[in-house]
C-alpha cells in the first residue's frame, strides 16, 4: 500500500500472538475456554492466536457495526450476528482487532455481562491505542500499544480494503 509505513511487521505480530497464546493457556488451564472473534476486523489474529494456545477450545463469531466506514467510530454499536454456541460454563475471551475509543468494547462486555451463564468473559485485544480513549475499558490482554494513527493490514481494514495485508501498516493523511 502507498503512502503507508509498517508500524508492525510480521515477525512482531508472530512473536506476540505466541505470547499472548502461552499466557492464555497458562491463565485458562482446566477450564472450557470459548474464543468469540468480533467480525470482520479480528478474523485474520483470531487464526493465529487460536492456534498459539496449546488446549482443547471453542471458536465462534460476533459481528457488531459502528455506523459508518470512515475512521472515527459515530458512538453507537449496532449487533449483526450474535454467537450461537452455548455460552453456559464457558470462559468466554472475546478477540477484537483494536480499542479504539473503547465504545466497542464497552458494548461487548455489557452484551456478554447480561448473558448470565458465562463463567467469565474478558477482552483479547490485537491492539490498544490507548491515549484515544472515550469510555473507559480496558483490555484484558492487548497484543500492541499504538498512538493514534489509522492502522490497516492483518485483518484490519480502510473502507474494507487492505484487511489482506501481512503486516500492520500506519496510513498516512
Ligand atoms: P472503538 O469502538 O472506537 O473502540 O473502535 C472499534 C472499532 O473501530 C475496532 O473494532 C475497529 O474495527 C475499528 N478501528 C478503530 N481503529 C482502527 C484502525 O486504526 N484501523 C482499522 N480499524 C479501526
Ligand atoms: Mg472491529
Amino acid at each position: 500500500m502507498e503512502h503507508s509505513e509498517t508500524v508492525f511487521d510480521r515477525q512482531a505480530i508472530a512473536g506476540r500472538v505466541a505470547a499472548l497464546g502461552r499466557q492464555i493457556r497458562t491463565d485458562y488451564e482446566g477450564k472450557q475456554l470459548l474464543l468469540i472473534g468480533v467480525l470482520n476486523g479480528a478474523f485474520i489474529f483470531l487464526a493465529d492466536l487460536a492456534r498459539a494456545i496449546d488446549m482443547e477450545l471453542e471458536i465462534d463469531f460476533i459481528r457488531v457495526a459502528s455506523y459508518g466506514d470512515a475512521s472515527a467510530s459515530s458512538g453507537s454499536v449496532v449487533l449483526r450476528k450474535e454467537p450461537e454456541l452455548d455460552l453456559s460454563g464457558k470462559h468466554v475471551l472475546v478477540v477484537e482487532d483494536i480499542v479504539d475509543s473503547g465504545l466497542t468494547v464497552a458494548w461487548l462486555r455489557d452484551y456478554f455481562a447480561a448473558k448470565h451463564q458465562a463463567a467469565s468473559v474478558k477482552i483479547c485485544a490485537l491492539i490498544d491505542k490507548q491515549e484515544r480513549r472515550t469510555v473507559p475499558v480496558q483490555a484484558d490482554y492487548a497484543g500492541f500499544q499504538a498512538a493514534s494513527g489509522f492502522l490497516v493490514g492483518y485483518g484490519l481494514d480502510c473502507a474494507q480494503k487492505y484487511r489482506n495485508l501481512p503486516d500492520i501498516r500506519a496510513v498516512k493523511a
